[in-house]
């Protein structure tokens, strides 16, 4: 009686000792990847946007904050959120980095830790084909201006005397609306405006010359988290080394960057 009953027991033990095993085999054989969470508003072609056929995240910065992740052993999931919500969802840690053709800003950087800069841009004006009147930005003196919320095409439209600010959620719907009239302007990033022009087909729309504020893109990383900035800093100047920042440039701009 004694006897079967240790048997069953060791039995039961050994079942549970070579499960265990067997476990500890598996996770071995396939590590879980390291996952790194990276908000964007993909609504800002050609740095973010959304693939219509494959539903996708694309785009230089997508391209950029895979290859940054990979090199640091991450695997990168695309969150996409608000504008205005990022350094929120970075402050309260439901994301690691923001890869969102974030200008660099002292303003932000109270908030947040900026990488190395990794883009040169700055602010330029979107008007209508016809419209003799708007040259720069002196011109837009209390006229109606489209911008995207918490940006800083939005900063600098605020400071015109006497314009009218509309701030919209999304770049399309800034250009949906000088479209349809309701604004005279649309201030935004230069390659996105660029981009609109060459993409779009908006035979309506034209792009001004005058170019605002040298403004300096930078990847976002909470204050707290300073090794990931390090991390993040010599990954970039790895793909910068290795070639692999320049070929994700040229895929998206058709050239090669500026030294
Ligand atoms: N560079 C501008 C800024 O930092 C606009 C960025 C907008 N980015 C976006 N993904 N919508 O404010």
């Amino acid at each position: 009686m004694f006897n079967k009953r240790m048997m069953v027991m060791m039995a039961a033990l050994l079942v549970l000792l070579l499960g265990l095993a067997g476990c500890g085999q598996k996770a071995a054989d396939k590590p879980a990847a390291k996952v790194l969470k990276v908000g964007a508003e993909t609504t800002f072609p050609p740095f973010e946007f959304q693939d219509e056929q494959s539903k996708e995240y694309v785009g230089f910065d997508m391209d950029l904050a895979r290859a940054v992740g990979k090199q640091m052993g991450y695997e990168v999931q695309i969150q996409s959120m608000g504008f205005d919500g990022l350094i929120p969802a970075l402050e309260g840690g439901n994301i690691d980095l923001i890869v969102s053709g974030m200008s660099i800003t002292p303003e932000r950087a109270e908030k947040v830790s900026f990488s190395k800069p990794y883009y040169k841009s700055g602010l330029s004006i979107i008007v209508k084909a016809d419209n003799q009147t708007i040259k720069g930005f002196k011109e837009l003196e209390g006229k109606k201006i489209a911008v995207q919320i918490g940006t800083t095409g939005a900063e600098e439209a605020k400071k015109i005397k006497g314009a009218t600010v509309r701030e919209f959620n999304s770049n399309a719907e800034s250009y949906m609306e000088l479209k349809a009239g309701g604004v005279d302007a649309v201030v935004n990033d230069l390659p996105v405006n660029q981009y609109y022009m060459a993409k779009s087909g908006d035979k309506s729309a034209k792009l001004l010359s005058e170019i605002s504020n040298a403004e300096d893109y930078g990847m976002a990383i909470a204050k707290k988290n300073g090794e990931l900035t390090e991390k993040v800093n010599k990954a970039l100047e790895e793909l910068k080394k290795n070639g692999e920042y320049d070929k994700i440039y040229e895929k998206w701009f058709g050239k090669k960057p500026q030294a």
